[in-house]
This record gives C-alpha cells, structure tokens and sequence, in this order.
C-alpha cells in the first residue's frame, strides 16, 4: 500500500553542510503491517517518516500510496491520511486550545472547510468515549486546556488525534522517549490496542531494542541513510537484544553497507 523506490534526500546540496539523509531507500509497506525502525542517531530514521509525511520534498525515487504518487503532494494533502506522534510531547497538541478543540480539530484534519467553532453535543460524547479508551480520566477534562496536561496526557491525547480519522498510515517517532517508564509503558499498550483494533499500518521508531523486537510484524535497521537490515516476522521473533546489537555490529564495520541484509524464510 505504501511503496517507496530509491528515495534519495540530501539536505544542503553542492554545501560543505551537504548531508546524504536518505540513500536510495526500497521500502513497501503491506496493509495492516507493522515495522519498527532502528537504527543509531543520525541514521536517518526522522527523515524516512518525514519524506512519507511530506515535510520535505525528495531529490530522486518516487512515494506512493495506495498506487497514487504522493510525490508532489504538500504535507497538508497527505495529511487526511497519515496520522503522526512526535517524540517531544508538546508538539502534537495546541496548547491554548482545549481537549475537545485538540479533538475537533483532527477530525477536520485535511477536509477542505475549515475549523468550524462550536462543537456539538453528539462529537462531544464521541470524544469522552474515545478518551474513556485511554483510562487517563481525560473524559472528564474535555474543557480544559491541553497546556495544563502531563506529557503523557498529552502523548495519549496525540495519538488518540492521529487515529481518530482511520488514517491509512500511522508515523510515529520514538513517541515513548520523552515520558517517564511507567507512563511510556502505558502509551505503549495504548499504541498496540489502537493500531491492533483498527489494524493500522504503522511505521514506528524507537530506540527501545527490546520494544522494536515485540512490537510489529517486521524490523528494520537503518545506518547512514540506508536500510542495512530487515527481518520479517518469523526472525523478528526468534531475534533477541543480544543478537540484534551483533548484527548491527557486523554490518556497521562492513565497508560497503550499500546491500540490504534480509532475514526471512
Ligand atoms: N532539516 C534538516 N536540515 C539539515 N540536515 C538535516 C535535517 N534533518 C535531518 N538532517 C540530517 O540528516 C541526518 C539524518 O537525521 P535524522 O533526524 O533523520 O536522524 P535519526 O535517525 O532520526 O536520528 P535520531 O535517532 O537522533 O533521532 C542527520 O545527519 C541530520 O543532521
Ligand atoms: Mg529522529
């Protein structure tokens, strides 16, 4: 469903700032699959979500999405149909505005009219029983300002935002690393349960080895712009921490890193 071929990114062209982000990525995407994204700092993983989201434009290769390119498309048309969590809890959320308007406003997301003001009764108790799922007790603060939540109010609320209209591609970056253990555990189980019912396709980094080992049907490990390792669902299973960090190792020290490993039977 979603298809990228030799997507290449280079931030700062012909600059001594010039920066290879993204090196001729092959990637697609079943419906309803699942992969977690690894790799070290730097490796290119922001990039990778934000191609698909449409923050910046590519130099080569193409995007599509359900066999339309979406190359050309600005951030705001891709909008309706990829729903995003960042890792900084304060970015997904206006702070000013309340629950319901947070709420309101990515049900509009990507529609051609407006916000319009006012939210009725029946979207108001659609709301409260979205927020019930979560088990924050945000149901019962529709009205106050999402500035006055815990980061991790604010996380759940976000991802409630970025699924609320059954979008076709869920991007989430590492949008656990910001919240304390307990709470990042709990937006996990919240993340497994909406993505499960709803059987999102989801792309989902994390520096967590062990979360990117359990979560999602499939692995991938990136390094200096390029996929360097895959692993279907059956060796994704198999796969331990341990095993996980040699690999990286191995092929890190390779030379020529331009080959995708791929484990599956
Ligand atoms: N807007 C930008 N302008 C210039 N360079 C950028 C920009 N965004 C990313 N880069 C560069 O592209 C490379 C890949 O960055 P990216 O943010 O994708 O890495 P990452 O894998 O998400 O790392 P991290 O784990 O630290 O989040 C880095 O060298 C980074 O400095
Ligand atoms: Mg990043």
């Amino acid at each position: 469903m979603l298809r990228l071929e030799n997507v290449t990114k280079i931030f700062n062209p012909n600059t001594v700032n010039q920066k290879s982000a993204l090196v001729e990525i092959f990637l697609e995407l079943a419906e309803g699959d699942f992969i977690t994204v690894i790799g070290s700092n730097g490796a290119g993983k922001s990039t990778l979500l934000n191609v698909i989201a449409g923050v910046y434009p590519i130099d080569a290769g193409s995007i599509t999405l359900d066999g339309n390119d979406i190359k050309g498309l600005p951030e705001h048309r891709r909008a309706y149909s990829i729903g995003r969590v960042f890792q900084d809890p304060m970015r997904g959320t206006a702070p000013s505005m309340t629950v319901e308007e947070n709420l309101s406003m990515a049900m509009a997301r990507g529609k051609k009219r407006g916000l319009k003001l006012g939210i009725r009764k029946d979207q108001r108790q659609f709301f409260a029983d979205r927020l019930a799922l979560l088990e924050l007790g945000l149901e019962n603060r529709l009205k106050d300002k999402v500035g006055l939540l815990s980061g991790g109010q604010r996380q759940a609320i976000t991802l409630l935002m970025a699924t609320l209209t059954h979008p076709r591609l869920l991007l989430l970056d590492e949008h656990t690393a910001a919240l304390d253990p307990k709470t990042a555990k709990k937006i996990v189980e919240l993340t497994e349960k909406i993505v499960g019912e709803n059987n999102l396709t989801t792309l989902m980094v994390t520096h967590n080895m062990e979360q990117a080992l359990r979560l999602g049907n499939r692995l991938i490990m990136m390094h200096e712009g390029r996929i360097i390792l895959e692993l279907a669902d059956d060796f994704k299973q198999k796969m331990t921490v341990n095993g996980l960090l040699q690999e990286f190792e191995h092929l890190r020290g390779e030379a020529f890193v331009s080959d995708r490993v791929v484990l599956a039977t």
